[in-house]
């Protein structure tokens, strides 16, 4: 698993152990965490290093490789667009040419719903023609678009998962959000709640019912649910396929700070900001096809459960995974 020791891949990798899974981390720690492998296997490597990747695809004997590194901050895209063609497309192909060198033939792809842009109109299904409008969103395009050609020339069979806002906790309480700095808005609104700082809403001025953008806030739970789903079905011999993963159910920013507030019980100060850059004002899912091939539901589908758990993990890490290797 590259990137198994981030928000994303320690909790698939913790799903994958508990469905009866050996899964070998192989992450840089550049924005993973050693103590988020929690005890796994852990190489630590650079994907853009394809003999580092190939020899930990044979060391640990993988029939399978789930992809999790990659950078994941839209407005740093908009930015450094050349860092996210480097990372996230570059990167990937290094690590497919090494699964392909070492007869290793089925890959789940970390995807985003970012690869929609302005598109299709919300709920977004697989079908509606992609049209990212951030780097970021064409770096994973990219991928998936490169990916048919593997299965042709080299028979990589692969599911790509379109993530929709990975957001909450580990309800076990073992893992959590930790990103250094931290963009996403349900951790940031939980931490101006705790230091009684302001928040800032990107745009209260967008064609929504109350003006701040709506997405698709899906437990990470959920999501490393869909991993285990997905990597059944290659091992049964499935054909490749593209999935949304997502609640179906769109939330504002408003709607975030509000569970927040309330989950919490304690107030967020706020103040209007300027749009983000690469923002699209909408997107939540579609998710039946994924439904009716893989069976995967969302367990913690609801925004309040979502904040409660991400709540509980970062109450009692208030400094993420640092607090442990003190
Ligand atoms: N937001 C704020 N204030 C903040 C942080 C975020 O108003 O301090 C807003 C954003 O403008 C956006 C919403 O909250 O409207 C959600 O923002 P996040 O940064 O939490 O998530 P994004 O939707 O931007 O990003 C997520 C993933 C990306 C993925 C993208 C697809 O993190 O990897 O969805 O658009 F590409």
């Amino acid at each position: 698993m590259t990137g198994g020791a981030g928000y994303i891949g320690s909790h698939a990798a913790k799903a994958l152990r508990l469905a009866g899974h050996r899964a070998v981390i192989f992450d840089n720690l550049s924005a993973g965490h050693r103590e988020a492998a929690l005890g796994a296997p852990l190489v630590e490597g650079d994907i853009g290093d394809v003999d580092a990747v190939r020899r930990a695809i044979r060391d640990s004997g993988a029939t399978a490789v789930m992809h999790f590194a990659g950078w994941l901050s839209v407005a740093d895209s908009v930015r450094d667009p050349g860092g996210y063609y480097r990372n996230n497309v570059a990167g990937t192909l290094g690590t497919l040419e090494a699964m392909v060198a070492e007869g290793c033939r089925h890959f789940v792809f970390s995807s985003s719903c970012a690869v929609y842009g302005q598109a299709a109109g919300s709920p977004l299904r697989e079908t509606a023609a992609p049209a990212p409008i951030n780097a970021y969103g064409q770096s994973k395009l990219a991928i998936e678009q490169a990916l048919p050609h593997f299965e042709r020339a080299h028979g990589i069979r692969s599911i790509r998962l379109r993530y929709f806002n990975a957001a909450g906790a580990d309800p076990d309480g073992e893992l959590g959000e930790d990103h250094d700095p931290e963009i996403h808005v349900i951790p940031r609104a939980i931490a101006a709640a705790q230091a009684g700082a302001r928040m800032e809403i990107y745009g209260e001025d967008y064609a929504t019912p109350d003006g701040t953008c709506l997405r698709d806030y899906i437990h990470v739970s959920d999501l490393a649910d869909a991993h285990v789903r997905a990597l059944a079905r290659l091992e049964g011999g499935g054909a490749s396929a593209t999935y949304n993963v997502g609640t179906e159910r769109p939330s504002s920013v408003r709607d975030v700070i509000a569970a927040v507030e309330r989950v919490t019980g304690l107030p967020v100060l706020r103040q209007a900001a300027p749009r983000r850059e690469g923002d699209p004002a909408v997107l939540y899912a579609c998710a039946e096809r994924i439904r009716e091939d893989l069976g995967w539901r969302p367990q913690r589908a609801d925004l309040e459960t979502i904040v409660a758990d991400a709540w509980r993990w970062h109450a009692a890490h208030p400094r993420g995974f640092a607090m442990e290797s003190r």
